[in-house]
């Protein structure tokens, strides 16, 4: 009795736990949704034209924002419910940048405290999430359903929302969905009347989901992805999955609902395949025949068998001599889905563009329609200075515009599905996409991938993509996430992804072994080694041992060299994988060093498939024209600066990094030319003694540069050892020799320095020396490592905008192999520097190097009213080392070598 009792207690305080809201469908992993419906192709129906069947929800909303669940309010999308004191928010709109909550900058490691699946557990007080434990976010309209709408179906559609929410229509529970990049579709037909409708939404920043979205980001709420309405006919055309291959073969599987007692009995979809003027082909077929509702053995037989794989031509149409789609000629047919009711009338209508092409993998090679290709690609976060995660179509076709015009021919969506938008537009302009699953688990590692309650949402994120994306051209991978180990979890999503689209590769970087794992059809890794000597600071000359921040990267090359690999997807010859790296040439602040020889090697063996730069565009939040990163807005747990990798500035300025890129990318196989500088003129011009004398009492030799953000890195290495010895204030030994204006120069560079950033001189000169000419590489600034863009040319700028405006101030306008500088004042004032010899590099700015590395902030700049010239007999390339391997010792000043200057001085 005793016992009956305590359990009975024990059985109420479970429940009372429930009924208190201790158990959240946002904290369970086992609930990935409530009524949602089943993922399929991106398209709206229409009738008679495109977007007549569409209520866009986007606009201004009724909301309220709390810091955590516990301070919203329960009953709020009842009716009845009175907001109207509410203030608006816009759909789509991230909250952090509209006022409301913290944006944080977590690299990988979760904002949160890690529990999975909970979120709101105590994480340390000096959190953002201690007291942002789980911000909350409720939007409330109203809408009229359009006349017509009475009849058929109405889904209810958002296509990206972070990380978890509820829906109500007109005070009832129409649904609840996770997974912040995919969309959620409810059907709300029985929800919605005539006329005035309310709609009411809680969102949660973090989820168990959450888990899964650890990636190297910024961590913003809210509804950032377009929500809209639309309807349908009782027999609708649900999903449709298109093939179109290289041969002319067009292949269409279509998916039908029935609602209200419908069988789908005399419907028809008829597909016509058409080039915008003529019809190429059409086919139709009987929607009851596919919906098979009585289950008839023998059209089960025929499409689902017993044994084997399920048949996927229910239409088949051949079109004589296609045009092909490759990203250089993104060749597009629009194929037309008519639904046609047994009188024949057209109930619905879809609209895909459609691709013939094909994808193989042959001898270790990627080939489209049989040519093999090389990845020339970016990796690409979804990201606006201003908008956050919102993407406009103008800052969409912005980046498209720029990635093409740099020769860019594939993007990574890194790290999961972008908005649907994207891939259309990817589709008509031609640029090669890798989809990524929204499935990051950074700071977990591989633990959930190998933790089998965890598969449900691992497979959903997998599903979800490539049933909304699958009808795209330009997607020629698919991946299965970023950083999250590798387990059972990853080789059920590949399986599936596999068996779901034989036609497409699979990828993910995660899959590591001896070999890699075979669930991956291409062999992927991050911020490679090429096969050269690379400067290992304190290691003894001729020793083998390398520094750790070298030797943690492979060699990429070496992987495509070993023999033995075999590709098993069903669209390869059984030949070696591609050898690819989805990142690499890590682009924070002044980088991108030797990225000529990335390609040397990737065009020196056909396994090698290129790579995907890390990344397109910093991400830097824009306030008050202040470009912040993590931690400016006191955001904890934050990763600083690492976010600003761009090779665009946040608001999509151009650095030289891209026309590196657009230079690089731009050569293909052919050998990178090496242009040498012309043996300078000596000038007749003899300058005034006097002048000479004065001037040459300023020169100071240099050897500091302001750290790159390479040159600090992970491990704050060179930057490290240069703050040890005083670098930057450190005065070492230099002779001068002068006859006439010609001067000699001679510097030790002792091998007890640590490497040095530069070798020469510097001269302070009145700010008013601004106007600058000079013959050597340009016009951007260039390094010994990052020139291939710059030819050697007679270049005219201002010291004004040479400096280069990175979000963290760092050395930049250094200019190789020059062999003349001219600066100038408005009033005719004239400094002449010649090469006597050998070229030079140099540098004018408007800041000194211990300047730009005190500050912290671009922002923080101010005019120091002198002009720092810098003449420099050697500098130091730029490497990778941000996140990467150091810089190639061959650009690197040689300590067994004296150094010289010779210049010519002259007024
Ligand atoms: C990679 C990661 C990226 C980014 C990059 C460093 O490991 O996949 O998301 O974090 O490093 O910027």
């Amino acid at each position: 009795m005793k016992k009956t009792i305590l359990n009975l207690i024990a059985l109420t305080m479970v429940v009372s736990a429930f009924a208190n809201g201790e158990h959240h469908d946002w904290e369970d992993h086992h609930v990935l949704q409530i009524n949602r419906e089943p993922a399929r192709a991106y398209f709206i129906p229409y009738g008679e034209k495109q977007g007549d069947r569409i209520l866009s929800l986007n606009g201004d909303w009724q909301f309220r924002w709390t810091k955590t669940p516990e301070g919203r309010i329960k009953d709020f999308w009842h009716t009845d419910f009175d907001a109207s004191g509410w203030k608006t928010l816009a759909v789509p709109a991230n909250w952090e940048v509209n006022g409301y909550g913290t944006p944080i900058y977590v690299s990988a490691g979760y904002p949160f405290k890690i529990d999975p699946p909970y979120v709101t557990r105590e994480p340390k007080k000096d959190w953002t999430t201690y007291e942002e434990r789980n911000p909350t976010g409720q939007y409330r309209r109203t809408f009229t359903v359009p006349v017509g709408w009475q009849e058929g179906q109405t889904f209810l559609r958002f296509e990206g929302v972070m990380s978890a929410f509820y829906v109500w229509v007109n005070g009832q529970q129409a649904g609840y969905s996770q997974g912040s990049m995919e969309p959620s579709e409810f059907n709300v037909t029985r929800y919605i009347k005539t006329g005035e409708n309310q709609i009411a939404v809680e969102v949660y920043k973090y989820s168990d989901g959450s888990y899964l979205e650890d990636q190297d980001f910024w961590r913003f709420g809210g509804i950032h992805r377009d929500v809209l309405l639309y309807h349908t006919p009782d027999v609708r055309l649900r999903d449709v999955a298109v093939r179109a291959s290289m041969d002319g073969t067009l292949q269409i599987n279509p998916q039908f609902s029935v609602y209200q007692g419908e069988t789908g009995e005399g419907y028809r979809l008829v597909a016509t395949l058409t080039d915008g003027l003529r019809l190429l082909c059409s086919d139709s077929i009987a929607a009851d025949e596919v919906l098979d509702l009585d289950h008839k053995a023998k059209r089960m037989n025929e499409w689902y068998p017993q044994r084997g794989h399920r048949k996927f031509n229910r239409m088949d149409m051949k079109v004589a001599n296609p045009k092909l789609w490759s990203c250089e000629q993104p060749n597009l047919y629009t194929l037309l889905l008519e639904l046609n009711d047994a009188k024949g009338q057209t109930v619905e209508r879809v609209t895909q563009q459609v691709g013939f092409r094909d994808i193989n993998i042959r001898n270790g090679q990627l080939l489209i329609n049989g040519q093999p290709i090389k990845i020339r690609g970016v990796n690409r976060h979804e990201h606006d200075p201003y908008t956050a995660r919102v993407m406009t179509e103008e800052r969409m076709l912005q980046d498209l515009r720029l990635m093409k015009e740099a020769n860019i021919n594939a993007v990574r969506l890194a790290h999961y599905p972008n908005c649907p938008r994207w891939y259309e537009l990817c589709d008509s302009m031609g640029m090669y996409l890798m989809d990524e699953a929204d499935c990051e688990t950074h700071g977990l590692r591989g633990t959930l991938a190998s933790t089998s309650d965890w598969g449900e949402a691992f497979l959903d994120r997998a599903i979800r993509m490539a049933e909304r994306d699958k009808n795209h051209p330009s997607i020629i991978f698919w991946s299965l996430g970023n950083e999250s180990g590798y387990g059972p979890n990853h080789a059920a999503m590949s399986a599936w992804l596999h068996e779901f689209d034989p036609t497409r590769p699979v990828h993910y970087e995660g899959a590591q072994g001896d070999p890699d794992p075979s669930t991956v059809d291409v062999i992927s890794r991050f911020y490679p080694r090429v096969k050269q000597e690379y400067l290992n600071p304190g290691i003894p000359e001729g020793s083998d041992a390398e520094r750790a921040e070298n030797a943690r990267w492979e060699r990429l090359l070496e992987i495509a060299e070993r023999p033995g690999d075999r590709c098993t997807w069903v669209g390869s010859d059984g030949g070696p994988r591609p050898v690819l790296t989805s990142e690499y040439a890590h682009s924070m602040g002044n980088a991108l060093g030797n990225f000529k020889e990335y390609w040397d090697e990737i065009n020196s063996n056909p396994r090698m498939l290129g790579g995907f730069i890390w990344d397109w565009v910093d991400q830097g939040i824009i306030r008050d024209g202040k470009v912040l990163y993590g931690g400016d807005f006191g955001d904890k747990p934050n990763l600083h600066a690492f976010c600003m990798n761009g090779i665009v500035l946040s608001d999509r300025t151009l650095t030289p990094k891209y026309y590196e890129v657009q230079a690089v990318y731009g050569n293909g196989p052919k050998a990178f030319a090496e242009t040498k500088a012309p043996k300078p003129k000596a000038s007749k011009t003899k300058a005034p003694t006097s002048y000479i004398l004065h001037l040459t009492s300023s020169i100071k030799p240099q050897v500091y540069r302001a750290p790159t953000d390479n040159d600090k890195s992970f491990g704050n290495w060179l930057a490290k050892d240069w703050k040890r010895c005083g670098l930057d204030t450190l005065t070492i030994p230099m002779t001068t020799e002068q006859d006439g204006n010609e001067f000699v120069f001679t510097f030790e560079n002792p091998d007890t320095l640590p490497p040095l950033p530069r070798l020469g001189i510097l001269i302070e000169l009145p700010r008013e020396y601004e106007q600058l000419t000079w013959y050597g590489r340009g016009p951007w600034d260039n390094y010994p490592d990052r020139k291939v863009s710059c030819p050697i040319g007679l270049w005219k700028s201002t010291v004004s905008e040479q400096y280069v405006h990175y979000p963290r101030p760092q050395d930049s306008g250094n200019h190789e192999d020059c062999t003349m500088i001219e600066l100038k004042t408005k009033k005719g004032k004239r400094l002449r520097i010649e090469a006597v010899d050998e070229p030079f590099s140099f540098s004018a700015l408007p800041y000194s190097a211990q300047y730009l590395a005190s500050k912290t902030h671009d922002y923080e700049l101010e005019d120091q009213g002198n002009t720092y010239l810098s003449i420099d007999c050697a500098v130091m390339g730029l490497g990778n080392s941000s996140c990467g391997p150091g810089v190639l010792k061959k650009y690197t000043i040689d300590k067994n070598k004296k150094h010289q200057l010779r210049i010519r001085i002259l007024p």
